[in-house]
């Protein structure tokens, strides 16, 4: 890979713990190709360049329907799935749909900052809630609920991460995931589950997702393919209650538009369809809990005893705690002074400024064989950082 193939502020000689994209040497693979083929040499390759059905490619539905019910052990049909140019989307056109400007939206508290910022570019407020090692704090978040109730502040949404969260690899417990189904119950709250990382499994299944144990009617469920197959894809999906689908067929950008990603849908569809993302899910799993377990190594070689940090059981995140008082905004531009590329964790809270002693390492993107190095070169910036400052 040369430079101009990677991300911006990434050269060959960084060693990225920063993005939270996947490992640029899995995209593209020759299963993936021949899907591409196949769909351009059949008799559906005009269909599949012109502009789409609202719904989405029928066939990439099919396919998600059946295992979305298979794995989730649901009954939906067709009803219930609408496609979208990836999560990001999907979050975008919840927002403008579901929202007003003024009306409150909960979130986890870190959350994933570009999901914060689609849903403040539709100018309701978000609240955030703390999270604990299994998941959102439904005690907090009660209290919250019962506050904005009596200011009278209407609460339309939940947004929240259930597996392998970003920034923290949290996994929402199953007993949490009930505590916050009742109060959003309770507070009239639909749920939006993103769950882009639920494929990235390393040890074991993953609790019963939101939309098993709430139904459609409650939740919206954001599934991706940029983690497992492709970003540039741009193809994700909401699972959710057909009126709810409907109403996301009939807004203006998908009429207009035609659906979304109508070809790379299509693409995404073949390439399924014949097993290929299957037997990719198991390589990347190897792949990246492989790294999971290097940097989990790697910390508790080099990190000084005042660090603390999250145990993933899948998906691509570390998150670590800093001593009281240490800026992961300057441990950030060091590290990278000497090299190695990190996130600073301020950025993930409604509140940065409260939320100073935060990293959050990525194992996705670095080659196995530099994690070792990249966390020793960290934990010399941090404890040079403590000598300093003691
Ligand atoms: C929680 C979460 N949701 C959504 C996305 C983006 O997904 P997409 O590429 O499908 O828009 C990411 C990517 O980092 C993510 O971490």
């Amino acid at each position: 890979m040369n430079n101009s193939t990677l991300p911006q502020g990434v050269t060959t000689e960084t060693i990225s713990l920063r993005l939270g994209h996947p490992d640029p040497a899995t995209l593209g693979t020759p299963d993936f190709q021949e899907a591409v083929q196949r769909v351009m040499a059949s008799p559906q390759a005009a269909h599949a360049l012109a502009y789409g059905n609202e719904q989405g490619s029928m066939d990439l539905i099919a396919y998600l329907v059946e295992r979305i019910n298979r794995e989730q052990h649901l009954a939906l049909g067709m009803e219930n799935v609408v496609i979208t140019a990836g999560s990001t989307n999907a979050t975008d056109m919840i927002a403008r749909l579901y929202t007003q400007p003024g009306d409150a939206v909960i979130v986890e508290a870190p959350s994933y900052m570009d999901s914060m910022h689609v849903l403040r570019d539709h100018r309701v407020a978000l609240y955030s809630v703390l999270m604990d090692a299994e998941g959102m704090i439904a005690s907090e978040l009660e209290t919250l609920l019962k506050r904005l109730r009596a200011e009278n502040v209407r609460v339309p949404l939940l947004y929240t991460i259930p597996n392998f969260h970003n920034p923290t690899g949290i996994t929402t417990s199953a007993a949490r995931r009930k505590a916050i189904i009742t109060l959003a119950r309770e507070y009239g709250l639909l749920i939006v589950e993103d769950d882009v990382y639920r494929d990235l499994a390393f040890e074991a299944a993953v609790p019963p997702s939101y939309l098993a144990l709430a139904g459609s009617e409650q939740v919206i469920q954001i599934g991706s393919v940029s983690k497992t197959i492709a970003p540039g894809l741009r193809v994700g999906w909401m699972v959710t209650s057909p009126q709810r689908v409907q109403r996301f067929v009939d807004c203006g950008t998908t009429q207009m538009g035609g659906g979304a990603s109508p070809l790379a849908a299509q693409f995404v569809a073949a390439y399924c369809k014949a097993g290929s993302w299957d037997s990719h899910l198991e390589h990347i799993r190897q792949l990246y809990r492989a790294r999971r377990d290097a940097l989990l190594v790697a910390l508790d070689r080099y990190m000084p005893p005042e660090v603390t940090w999250t145990h993933p059981l899948g998906g691509f995140f570390v998150w670590l705690t800093l001593p009281e008082g240490m800026n992961g905004a300057a441990i950030k531009r060091t590290a990278a002074e000497r090299g190695v590329l990190v996130a600073s964790g301020e950025g993930f809270f409604t509140q940065p400024e409260a939320y100073p002693n935060h990293l959050r390492l990525t194992y996705s993107f670095a080659a196995l064989e530099d994690i070792d190095k990249a966390v020793r070169i960290l934990g010399e910036v941090i404890g040079s950082v403590q000598n300093t400052n003691p």
